[in-house]
């Protein structure tokens, strides 16, 4: 390696990873970005705090494949001293005593308890509950002839499918939403609302503690792992919110797929076989996790031709990766069946089994019952008017507004 590639992060050459350019063109940004600096770009993060961006398909996965090398505990950034509370990305990096940003046997020990857990539900039955869940959310609108299909569909199909797999009583379900939509937020409801989250799944998991049931918190109590109750709480803490906007993002990013591509035409004839490939596609081209913050150097190593000094932070490319040349499907709609993408990440912190083929569920689903239910279904609104939130981290739609032939409501037939 030359003298010349020691660019550290935060020099004159680092590229600021925020503002309207990042926002609203990513995709494009990414290219030019892997032409000019390849695999791996020096960049600055909001507040121009420097960082490294891997956006090299092979650099990211060798980064995911060695967590002792590249580790998860947000503590171990060396930038810690200068960063203000009020900084807007603190929720990505603030340190949580969940099992996420735990490393080495402590990873092993917790994140085996959520795998054994999740793995224990039954996947014929998550489909009926996924059913159940959107049925009841489409007879809610179906009626109107219009709906905003985020704000009304895909927004609450995984907290209200996660309440009840978390064993959840129904009449605490409204609330538990409302907090989860809250306490996303920024202004000053987000932090009474993560902590009435909390309580409220503190309370639960105490409960579960003597009643058993069949539910993730059950089973994640009887775990031989051991785990106290604090851990089961931080945990399923983390799943609801890790649950929320990937899977949302997912369904809603598939509907826009298949109201704007002819590809994915949503009728009934060409829907149906259409769907997985569709979510396939989404999970290529518009990955729900675009980039995910991060890991933290243990040691200095090198990367990509440039020298990472202990205690920096890595930002994880999954779009850009996904977008390399060297693994990316020639062209648009030829991805459909290939599933070599790394939107779920990859390695010991990557999405945990079996996550992504229950999620796969929960969306396939989704998307399947509202081609059922309302098979007319059309945007409202020129596709080129749909707007993406203007946001690096997350690939989401504001809104999906639609317009369908009035139907009734299934529980009502
Ligand atoms: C059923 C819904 C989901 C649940 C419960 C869930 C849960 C989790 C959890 C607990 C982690 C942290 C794993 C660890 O650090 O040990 C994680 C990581 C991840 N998940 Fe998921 N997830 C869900 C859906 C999704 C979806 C739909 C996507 C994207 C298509 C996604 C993408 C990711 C990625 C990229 C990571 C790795 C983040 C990193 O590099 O640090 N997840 N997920």
């Amino acid at each position: 390696m030359t003298e010349e590639n020691v660019r550290p992060a935060g020099d004159q050459d680092a590229v600021r990873l925020y503002g309207e350019e990042f926002n609203e063109r990513p995709l494009e940004l990414y290219q030019r970005l892997r032409r000019e600096y390849g695999p791996v770009v020096p960049v600055l993060l909001e507040g121009d705090f420097p960082a490294w961006f891997v956006i090299g398909y092979r650099e990211l996965k060798h980064v995911a494949s060695n967590p002792d090398l590249f580790a998860r505990d947000t503590r171990r950034w060396n930038a810690w001293d200068t960063v203000p509370e009020d900084w807007p990305l603190m929720p990505y990096v603030a340190w949580s005593p969940a099992m996420w940003m735990t490393e080495g046997a402590e990873h092993q020990r917790r994140a085996g308890a959520v795998s054994d857990a999740l793995d224990a539900i039954d996947r014929t039955e998550l489909a009926i509950l996924s059913e159940e869940v959107t049925d009841g959310l489409i007879d809610g609108f179906a009626g109107d002839g219009e709906a905003d299909l985020l704000d009304r569909y895909a927004d609450p199909i995984p907290p209200l499918v996660f309440a009840r797999l978390l064993g959840l009583p129904e009449a605490e379900v409204p609330a538990l939403i409302k907090d989860i939509a809250d306490s996303a937020g920024s202004d000053e409801n987000a932090i009474p609302a993560f902590q009435r989250l909390n309580e409220r799944l503190r309370t639960l998991v105490e409960h579960k503690k003597v009643y058993k049931g069949p539910d993730i918190s059950s089973r994640m109590l009887a775990h031989p792992a051991g785990l106290t109750v604090d851990e089961v709480v931080h945990d399923i803490v983390l799943l609801l919110a890790a649950a929320h906007l990937p899977t949302s993002n997912w369904i809603g990013n598939t509907l826009r797929l298949m109201l704007v591509d002819e590809r994915f035409a949503m009728t009934l004839q060409g829907g149906r076989g259409s769907v997985a490939q569709a979510l396939n596609q989404v999970l290529w081209e518009d990955t729900p996790q675009q980039n995910v913050i991060g890991r933290f150097a243990a040691h200095a190593c090198e990367l990509g031709g440039h020298t990472i000094r202990a205690g920096e932070m890595v930002v994880m490319g999954y779009s850009a990766a996904n977008a390399d040349p060297q693994v990316r499907p020639i062209s648009p709609g030829h991805g459909a069946d290939n599933r070599a993408h790394l939107s779920f990440g990859h390695g010991e912190h990557g999405c945990p089994f079996p996550v992504p083929e229950l999620a796969e569920i929960i969306a396939k689903t989704s998307v399947e019952v509202l081609l059922d239910r309302l098979p007319d279904v059309e945007l409202s609104v020129k596709p080129d008017e749909l707007e993406w939130v203007p946001s690096l981290w997350i690939r989401r739609l504001a809104a999906l507004p639609v317009a369908f032939t009035p139907a009734g409501s299934r529980r009502g037939a």
